[in-house]
């Protein structure tokens, strides 16, 4: 839910969810050290974990809970935004566990279930367990089905102490397994039950999307075919792929960025106002506008996609190697590390109005930002003299870094002669809000631990999502490295991603210099 007031757990620090396992499968994972382990210890700082809560470390290393405990020590060491004291780490460090077992071996699952059962003898009252699933996609299944087989998953159903899910992106990797792991999820979990993360929902910027758009009057209004040009989504990395090469190269940028983040960051956009704030409302509305999204184009002279892969260039003035020569790639590679798409959805409100959106990696920098680029006014009065060149008014929503919103008006210079220039009204949050904002998965493990499923994708979302693009990821499967363009690293990408612009007035906004 979008907390409105007191219903907020981050302001009633009334620590109402009752005492807690946490589960993570893929304990000793990287995403654990830097991300999950982090946010659980500063919600635990906040006051925000119920009293009673314990950390169980599932993984496939046989290491003692001594050893677990130094490694999470380190993690927080390297990782946590703030200082982790004495008193907070004493607290939790006591209740860490660690748990060595195979993935697909009922046995390790039903001596799981012994250790928890344990807990809660010693604690004398339920517990309620979170899963985690933050391993290699590979085993999601297996897991999933031994929570099942082994009563895990639905331990103490239907009351206030019901098992809980996370499931790590990503959520398939193709339409049709995802409809497979949702029907296994459907056979062993209540939807309830089940929290299938994206961590951009987490960030406060993209929480706050919603309540830019529907708490002020003056955007709605303009928020549509009438007013709006086009609407330009970029997420773009500085970074390369780094120590992940294996998994990104089964990947690539559509499945690790666009059919999740972006997809998701287009859905708020673009979605009718819910009838409420309740998370199957927020859902119901992205998802119809997901389903709106017409068809894309694949071949011909103006194809809707664009995929490239990076080679060597300079990136924030240091060389870069190219993709091709990270570690793990091999040579033969046909994997993108760039996407760029043209949308349009067939409804009444955005019927003919571009949807651009890119991701890559080895960008220029790293940037996330949405850009509505509003209808230029009549050349009547400024617009007919080319030495009074009106821009088109853009609202920009910068998801990160930065985070803040800045709309682009067109003012007069001062002068005796009438000269226009775009200037810039812009509020950042950092200068609003100050710094220290909570991560993204603090926020999120929050949530789940109350059961609130506003900011995690349903079911039929990720289907939604993959039934779009996943003729796009046939039709480049079919076509090898036909068609893959290439961009020097530390560039806005492929000259090619311009063509999708071509002859409609709109270039890519994120990244040229417009201040
Ligand atoms: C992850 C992707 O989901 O998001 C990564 O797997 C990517 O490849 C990361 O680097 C980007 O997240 P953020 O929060 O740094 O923008």
């Amino acid at each position: 839910m979008i907390h409105t007031n007191s219903d907020n757990p981050n302001i009633n620090k009334d620590r109402k969810t009752p005492p807690t396992i946490i589960v993570i499968f893929g304990a000793s994972g990287d995403l654990t050290a830097r991300k999950l382990v982090p946010a659980i210890f500063n919600l635990s700082k906040d006051e925000l974990l119920p009293k009673r809560c314990f950390l169980i470390g599932y993984g496939r290393s046989k290491i003692s809970d001594e050893e677990f405990k130094d490694d999470i020590k380190s993690a927080l060491d390297s990782h946590s935004r703030r200082k982790i004291e004495d008193s907070t780490w004493n607290s939790l460090e006591k209740n860490l566990i660690f748990h060595a077992g195979a993935y697909d071996d009922l046995k390790s699952f039903t001596e799981l279930e012994k250790k928890i059962s344990k807990i809660e003898n010693k604690i004398d009252c339920k517990a309620q367990c979170l899963f985690y699933i933050s391993t290699p996609p590979g085993v999601f299944m297996p897991i999933l089905e031994n929570l099942g087989e082994s009563g895990l998953a639905r331990r103490h159903r239907g009351t206030k102490t019901a098992s809980k899910v996370i499931i790590e992106k990503p959520f398939g990797r193709d339409l049709a397994s995802a409809q497979q792991l949702n029907q296994v999820i459907n056979r062993r979990f209540d939807e309830s039950q089940v929290f299938r993360i994206d961590h951009y929902l987490g960030k406060e910027t993209v929480q706050s999307l919603l309540v830019q758009r529907f708490a002020n009057s003056i955007f709605e209004p303009v928020w549509n075919r009438n007013y709006v040009s086009s609407v330009q989504i970029t997420v773009s990395e500085d970074l390369g792929v780094g120590s992940r090469g294996g998994y990104y190269d089964k990947s690539g940028a559509l499945r690790d960025m666009i059919q999740n983040h972006v997809m998701q960051l287009l859905a708020l956009t673009a979605m009718e106002p819910p009838s409420s704030l309740d998370p199957e409302s927020i859902r119901d509305e992205k998802v119809k506008a997901l389903k709106a999204l017409k068809p894309l184009v694949l071949g011909g002279d103006s194809p809707d996609v664009i995929r490239a892969s990076y080679v060597e260039g300079l990136v924030n003035g240091s060389p870069a190697k190219s993709y091709l020569e990270e570690k793990g790639i091999p040579d033969e590679s046909e994997t993108e590390t760039y996407a760029a798409l043209r949308l349009y959805l067939d409804n009444w409100r955005w019927k003919g109005v571009p949807f651009y959106i890119r991701s890559g990696k080895r960008l220029a920098m790293k940037a996330s930002e949405i850009v509505v680029q509003f209808t230029r006014p009549p050349a009547i009065l400024f617009g007919q003299d080319s030495r009074l060149k009106v821009s088109p008014n853009l609202l920009v929503i910068r998801i990160q870094p930065n985070e803040g919103v800045t709309l682009y008006l067109n003012s007069k210079t001062p002068g005796l002669e009438t000269k226009l220039q775009p200037i810039k009204l812009a509020f950042g949050y950092e200068t609003t809000f100050g710094s220290n904002t909570p991560e993204a998965y603090e926020r999120l493990i929050l949530d789940s631990l109350n059961g609130d499923g506003t900011l995690f994708i349903r079911g039929d979302e990720a289907e939604t999502s993959w039934g779009l693009l996943t003729p796009v990821l046939d039709y480049w499967n079919n076509q090898g490295r036909e068609g893959l363009e290439n961009y020097a690293s530390g560039t806005w990408g492929p000259l090619a991603a311009d063509k999708l612009l071509l002859g409609s007035g709109h270039e890519w906004i994120t990244g040229r210099k417009y201040e």
